[in-house]
């Protein structure tokens, strides 16, 4: 049965896509049969999975010139917006989460293979906050659940890329990592906004669990992310083992710019270069979570 890793953090840019791509990586590097879900309409676990950018080649850009072009007498401010509606249609993937949250598609059909050995990817959609308001409309929280039931036993991992806004759709990421073994990974950058950021997403998870009685016996784990090497953050980082000695994660991300900055730019996975700091710093989190779902039951290399 597939271990849920929900990877959801109130907060943005507190280094959830980053952690959940590299976890994904890594876990998959091991053997493991894993699952990526773009639950972030951003769609950046997407565009490095999928390496996005190779849909992008500089002749379409052209092309939206020329379309602009066409529609000039029109007005320059609505040629622009039809060429880049018309640009943006081209890059919609087919059979995305929005599909498998309204039901219109089984998730089978929703799943797209990654160049990486081991990984696959259900892909964001730019749509899905139209997904949040109808799952807003009809109360629904267990449709994401519902779903991954019917591939369960095909992954020994799915891994939830969240957005950082509180909503149906996180609600949704929360029972979905329902069972014992599966974790809410919560990264936590230690500043202030990521310290509100995490208190809320805890408050969001505990409520859940008193709401939906018996229903949620997964457990939590902090990730401190994105830790300069100075006193300031020396001491949260401290403040926050001594606060949660059980739920804190041993490896601490490193905040190292340059690297990360490259992978991105690049669409590539930092692991794939295992070579720097911060790298090195992610690989120890991808042993320690491997180690936590070896541990919470056993997980079979497919
Ligand atoms: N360890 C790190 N050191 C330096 N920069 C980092 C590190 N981790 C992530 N970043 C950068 O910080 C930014 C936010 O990271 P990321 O996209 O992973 O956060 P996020 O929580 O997914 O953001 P969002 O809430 O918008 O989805 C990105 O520009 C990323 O390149
Ligand atoms: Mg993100």
């Amino acid at each position: 049965m597939a271990k849920v890793l929900n990877i959801m953090s109130h907060k943005g840019g507190t280094g959830k896509t980053t952690t959940a791509v590299n976890l994904a990586y890594g876990l998959a590097q091991k053997g493991l049969k894993g699952l990526c879900i773009d639950l972030d309409e951003q769609g950046n676990m997407t565009s490095i999975l999928l390496q996005l950018k190779d849909q992008y080649p500089s002749s379409d850009v052209q092309e939206f010139l020329e379309h602009c072009k066409t529609h000039s007498q029109q007005g320059q401010a609505h040629a622009s917006l039809c060429g880049l509606k018309d640009y943006i249609q081209k890059d919609r993937i087919r059979c995305t989460i929005y599909d498998v949250l309204m039901k219109r598609r089984t998730i089978q059909e929703c799943i797209h293979p990654t160049p990486y050995e081991n990984l696959d990817i259900v892909p964001y959609s730019p749509d899905i906050l139209d997904a949040e308001n109808r799952l807003q409309a009809t109360m629904a929280t267990f449709c994401l659940q519902d779903a991954l039931q019917e591939i369960d036993d095909a992954y020994d991992f799915i891994i939830l890329d969240n957005h950082p806004a509180e909503n149906s759709i996180t609600y949704n990421a929360v029972m979905a990592a329902h069972k014992e073994g599966d974790l809410h990974l919560l990264p936590i950058k230690v500043d202030r906004g990521g310290l509100e950021g995490i208190v809320r997403t805890l408050h969001l998870i505990y409520t859940l669990r008193d709401e939906k009685r018996n229903q949620l016996h997964s457990q939590i784990r902090l990730l401190v992310t994105m830790k300069n090497r100075n006193q300031e953050d020396s001491q949260w980082d401290m403040a926050l083992h001594q606060a949660f000695p059980e739920e804190i994660l041993s490896s601490t991300i490193r905040y190292q710019a340059k690297p990360v900055v490259y992978a991105s730019l690049h669409k590539k996975v930092l692991l794939e270069k295992p070579d720097t700091n911060v790298a090195r710093d992610y690989q120890k989190a991808v042993d320690e979570v491997y180690t936590l779902l070896q541990e919470n039951g056993h997980v079979n290399a497919h």
